[in-house]
């Protein structure tokens, strides 16, 4: 008990995680549709709808979350889903927005400053006063298993994001993008795909880009 008592006299970093989880866990796992076992949300942070939220295990958002599951807007009524599913690791100041659904497959990481989003706003009706008053158009955003999400990348609308594709540093992704493949830039281009026949990475010229991404469509 004595050894106990000085490691986390010691250890103040080890004594701050485990009042963290004590304090978050249980009132977290009756919040949420779902709240996996070791996973962590960071305060501070903005959530709202947890029911519409499913956590799985071992996840991780760092400080600054917002995670919003839209269930109205003006006159539309959505019913909104947010799937994290295990091993998802995100970094500081992330924001995820779904009125239809957003679903991050297992062993995702979002960098910090990323953007995820199923929905845009109509712009296009001159007659109102604000674009806020707009309908909002959605779709399913999913990011498959093992994807990485680099610094400050915006997700801006509905789009399905391959298994282990990686997207460069602060790329606004507007399409699909295919598995194995590094996408970077505004718009997010692919630029490098891996072959599993010829087992490596190889460069795409922009010519070539449109045929990856549709003969890669899996969902
Ligand atoms: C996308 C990435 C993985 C590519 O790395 P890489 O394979 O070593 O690529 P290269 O550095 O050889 O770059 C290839 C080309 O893409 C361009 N490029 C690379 N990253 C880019 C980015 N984020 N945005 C725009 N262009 C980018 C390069 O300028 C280069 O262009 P060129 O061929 O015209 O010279 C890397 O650049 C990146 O953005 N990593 C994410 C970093 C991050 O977010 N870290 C967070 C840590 S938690």
């Amino acid at each position: 008990m004595k050894k106990i008592i000085m490691f986390f006299k010691k250890n103040m970093k080890a004594k701050k995680m485990i009042l963290y989880r004590l304090l978050t866990y249980f009132p977290n796992r009756y919040q949420y549709a779902r709240f996996g076992k070791g996973s962590l949300i960071y305060f501070p942070m903005l959530v709202n709808n947890k029911k519409c939220i499913s956590i799985g295990e071992n996840v991780t958002f760092r400080e600054r979350l917002r995670m919003d599951a839209i269930k109205c807007m003006n006159d539309q009524y959505f019913t909104p889903r947010i799937i994290i599913e295990d091993n998802v690791h995100a970094e500081q100041d992330c924001q995820i927005f779904a009125a239809n659904l957003v679903h991050i497959k297992k062993n995702v990481t979002l960098s910090s400053h990323v953007f995820i989003t199923d929905a845009e706003h109509e712009y296009r009706g001159v007659e109102h006063e604000s674009i806020l008053k707009q309908k909002l158009i959605f779709g399913k955003t999913i990011i498959e298993e093992e994807a990485f999400i680099g610094i400050g990348v915006r997700i801006i609308k509905a789009v399905h994001i391959g298994k282990h594709a990686v997207i460069g540093a602060n790329s606004v992704v507007t399409k699909d993008i295919p598995a194995y493949s590094v996408a970077v830039g505004n718009p997010a281009k692919v630029i490098r795909k891996y072959s599993h026949k010829m087992k490596q990475w190889e460069n795409i010229t922009s010519d070539a880009e449109e045929y990856y991404e549709i003969s890669d469509r899996s969902f």
